[in-house]
């Protein structure tokens, strides 16, 4: 049988994800950490101690490598790419990805031009804290697309800390993004625009968060029993006109961007709702606030 070497991987970008992953595959003996680099050395020297593996870089091409993990943040992958494919740092063969969810793996298209192998990966998680990220990424799904050669070398990577790999389409990797940054990120924002109004109504935060978690997390479950028109409930699924059109004024009236994330998700909630209850769009897009033509 051959014998099976481990491979080497230079990590660029040594923050949240890439020291997280890094340290997962380290710890689990699946690849020998090379370059950890990056543009601060302090912050090189602190995600290498993290990993526990790896020799910061800052300056210059770094050391041959298997495997490449570009985890710059987004808007800095295009350039990271085209420096390396101009110090000719990687050579033909090796493979090469970055786990953005919203750019396509050809952002590394300099790299494809000198013979690297290239793709992505991304796992539909928060990597806010690593220490906590590490020990919860089990379970994680992770859409991959990108050249058949490098999924085929980076999937049993993933497979082996517990990803749930799927393919997602390049030419829709926005819209993908787009779904998990409402899931996620916006739901953050939502619950600090229900907080607001609470706060508005003179609810002090904590005990508005105390009322409103146990709503979310039924809510949630309701959603995860019986899909999303079913937990539909609410002024919109009952068809209470006149109630969306104060609500949204009130809102309106603390700040005007509740009241049109309070109009903008009324107008999705309304394509949950059968036609028979009587609401249009522009029931909803017409409060007295935000168009003359309402009648009052
Ligand atoms: N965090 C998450 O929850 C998460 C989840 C899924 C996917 N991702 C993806 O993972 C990637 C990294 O995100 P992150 O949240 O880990 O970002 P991050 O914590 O901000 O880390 C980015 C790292 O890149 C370094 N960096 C910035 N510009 C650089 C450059 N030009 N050359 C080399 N290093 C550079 C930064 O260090 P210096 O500033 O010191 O140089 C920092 O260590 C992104 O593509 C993101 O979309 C993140």
């Amino acid at each position: 049988m051959p014998i099976q070497t481990v491979p080497t991987l230079n990590l660029i970008g040594p923050g949240r994800l890439g020291r997280s992953l890094a340290r997962l595959w380290h710890d689990a003996d699946l690849v020998r950490i090379g370059a950890v680099a990056g543009r601060n050395a302090e912050r090189c020297t602190s995600a290498r101690d993290f990993i526990g593996a790896g020799s910061p870089v800052t300056v210059g091409p770094p050391p041959p490598a298997d495997l490449w993990l570009i985890a710059t943040p987004d808007d800095a992958i295009a350039d990271v790419a085209a420096r390396l494919a101009g110090q000719r740092a990687l050579r033909p063969g090796d493979i090469v990805f970055h786990c953005s969810g919203a750019l396509r793996s050809d952002v590394l298209a300099p790299l494809h031009a000198i013979g690297a192998r290239t793709a992505s990966v991304h796992p539909l998680k928060s990597f806010a804290t690593p220490a906590t990220a590490i020990t919860s990424f089990d379970g994680t799904f992770c859409a991959c697309e990108g050249e058949a050669e490098a999924l085929r070398r980076i999937a049993p990577l993933f497979d082996a800390i517990g990803a749930r790999r799927f393919g997602i389409d390049a030419e829709h990797k926005l819209r993908y993004h787009a779904a998990a940054v409402l899931a996620c990120n916006h739901l953050v924002a939502l619950m600090e625009a229900a907080l607001r109004c609470m706060e508005g109504a003179g609810v002090d935060r904590d005990t508005a968060w105390s009322a409103l978690q146990p709503l979310v997390a039924g809510t949630l479950t309701n959603i995860d029993r019986n899909g999303t028109r079913a937990a539909l409930t609410g002024p919109v699924a009952r068809g209470d006109k006149r109630t969306i059109r104060d609500e949204i004024d009130a809102a309106t009236d603390l700040d005007p961007d509740l009241g049109e994330a309070y109009r903008a998700l009324s107008l999705v909630a309304l394509n949950l709702t059968a036609p028979e209850n009587g609401l249009t769009r522009d029931d909803i897009s017409g409060s007295s606030k935000g168009s003359e033509s309402f009648d009052r």
